[in-house]
C-alpha cells in the first residue's frame, strides 16, 4: 500500500498470483464448508439465544481463509486473532505498550513461520514467496507483504460481513427482495460495500506534486486522506446516495479503492462475503438484532481505515435446514 513502482509493480505482480478469478473461485466449497461449520456451532447455542456474530461468524470465516491460504496452521490462529484484537483496536497518538507488543509478536511469528516454511515446503502462498529469489523479494518485503494480507485479508471482510447484516435489517424491503431472488446476491454485495464503507478511506498518501482538486490547491509533499465513503455517496453519481438499494449494484464504486492499488484481493473479498450471507440469510432468514439499533458501536479497527463494529448480539432464530439434512451436508 505504501510502495511505489517500480517496487510497487514487482511486488503486487509476485502476490497477484494467488487472487486470480480462476484461482479464487476454487476456494469457494473451502470458504463454503467454513460458514457452514461456524454456523453449526452458533446454532448449537439454541433458537431464542442471543449470539455474537462478530466472533461467532463475520471474523474467523475470513480469518480462517486466509491463514488457511497462508498455510498459518490452525492452532497458531487464536494466538494471532489475540495479537489482532489489540492491534486493530485504534489509539490516539503514540501506539501503547500492548499495541507495540502485539505487532512485534505477529512480526516475529511471521518470520518463524516463513522459517519452517522454508525447511518445509508446502502448497501455500508464503512457501511459494519463500521460494522467490532474494533479489525479487528481500526477507523484509516478505515479512510486511505477509503482515498487510492477513490484516488486509480478514477485518475489512468481517466488517463487510457485519455492517451489511445491519444495513440490510436497516431495509427490511431490501432483505426480502434479496431473500426472495439470492441471484441478485453479487449486486447487493457490490451496494453493501458502497453503502457500509468497511474501508472508508484509502491509505495515507503524500502529494509528489501540486494538485489542484475542486479549485483547491494542494502543494507539493502534503499528507492527503482520500474519502472513499464520501465518494461512494455523491449524489452526481449515485441518486439517492444515503439509500441502501441492492437494485444499482454496478460494482463501480470506490469501496475497494481505485488505480495501482485497487484492492489485490477484491475477488476473494467478493467471493467470501457472497458465501456468507448466502449461508446466513439461507439458513437463517429471520434473524433480529438482539440490542437497540442505538446501542451498536462502529468501533472496530481506529475508524479511519477500518469502519466495522466491534460486535453484533442477533437472536439468529429457527434454522431453516433441518437438523437430519445438516449432519449429511
Ligand atoms: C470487503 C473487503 C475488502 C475491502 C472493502 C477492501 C478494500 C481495499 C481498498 C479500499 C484498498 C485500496 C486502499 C488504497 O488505495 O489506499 C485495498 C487494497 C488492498 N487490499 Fe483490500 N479490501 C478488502 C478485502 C481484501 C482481502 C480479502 C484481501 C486479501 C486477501 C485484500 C488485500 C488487499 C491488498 C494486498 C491491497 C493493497 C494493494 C496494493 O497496494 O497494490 N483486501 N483494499
Amino acid at each position: 500500500l505504501n510502495v511505489d513502482p517500480p517496487d510497487h509493480t514487482r511486488l503486487r505482480r509476485l502476490v497477484s498470483r494467488a487472487f486470480t478469478p480462476a484461482r479464487v473461485a476454487a476456494l469457494e466449497p473451502a470458504v463454503r464448508a467454513i460458514a457452514g461449520r461456524l454456523l453449526d456451532d452458533l446454532a448449537a447455542a439454541g433458537p431464542g439465544a442471543t449470539v455474537d456474530l462478530i466472533e461467532g461468524y463475520a471474523y474467523p470465516l475470513p480469518f480462517e481463509v486466509i491463514g488457511a491460504l497462508l498455510g498459518i496452521p490452525a492452532a497458531d490462529r487464536p494466538r494471532l486473532h489475540a495479537w489482532f484484537q489489540v492491534l486493530l483496536t485504534g489509539w490516539a497518538g503514540d501506539p501503547p505498550a500492548e499495541a507495540v507488543e502485539a505487532s512485534d509478536g505477529i512480526v516475529g511469528y511471521l518470520r518463524e513461520l516463513v522459517e519452517t516454511k522454508r525447511r518445509q515446503p508446502g502448497e501455500d502462498l508464503v512457501s511459494v514467496l519463500v521460494a522467490v529469489d532474494d533479489d525479487m523479494l528481500t526477507t523484509q518485503e516478505l515479512l510486511s507483504t505477509l503482515f498487510q494480507l492477513v490484516v488486509a485479508g480478514h477485518d475489512t471482510t468481517a466488517s463487510l460481513i457485519g455492517n451489511g447484516v445491519v444495513a440490510l435489517l436497516d431495509y427490511p424491503r431490501q432483505l426480502q427482495a434479496l431473500l426472495a431472488d439470492p441471484r441478485r446476491m453479487p449486486a447487493a454485495i457490490d451496494e453493501l460495500i458502497r453503502f457500509t464503507a468497511p474501508v472508508p478511506h484509502a491509505t495515507f498518501r503524500v502529494t509528489t506534486e501540486p494538485v489542484t482538486v475542486g479549485g483547491v490547491e494542494i502543494p507539493a509533499r502534503e499528507q492527503v486522506l482520500v474519502c472513499l465513503g464520501s465518494a461512494n455517496r455523491d449524489p452526481g453519481r449515485f441518486p439517492a446516495p444515503h439509500a441502501l438499494d441492492i437494485g444499482r449494484g454496478d460494482g463501480t464504486n470506490l469501496g475497494l479503492g481505485h488505480g495501482i492499488h485497487y484492492c489485490l484481493g477484491a475477488p476473494l473479498a467478493r467471493l467470501e462475503a457472497r458465501v456468507a450471507f448466502e449461508a446466513l440469510l439461507g439458513r437463517h432468514p429471520g434473524l433480529l438484532l438482539a440490542v437497540d439499533r442505538d446501542a451498536l458501536t462502529w468501533t472496530r479497527g481506529d475508524g479511519l481505515v477500518l469502519r466495522g463494529l466491534a460486535s453484533l448480539p442477533v437472536v439468529l432464530g429457527p434454522s431453516s435446514i433441518p437438523a437430519k439434512s445438516r449432519r449429511h451436508r
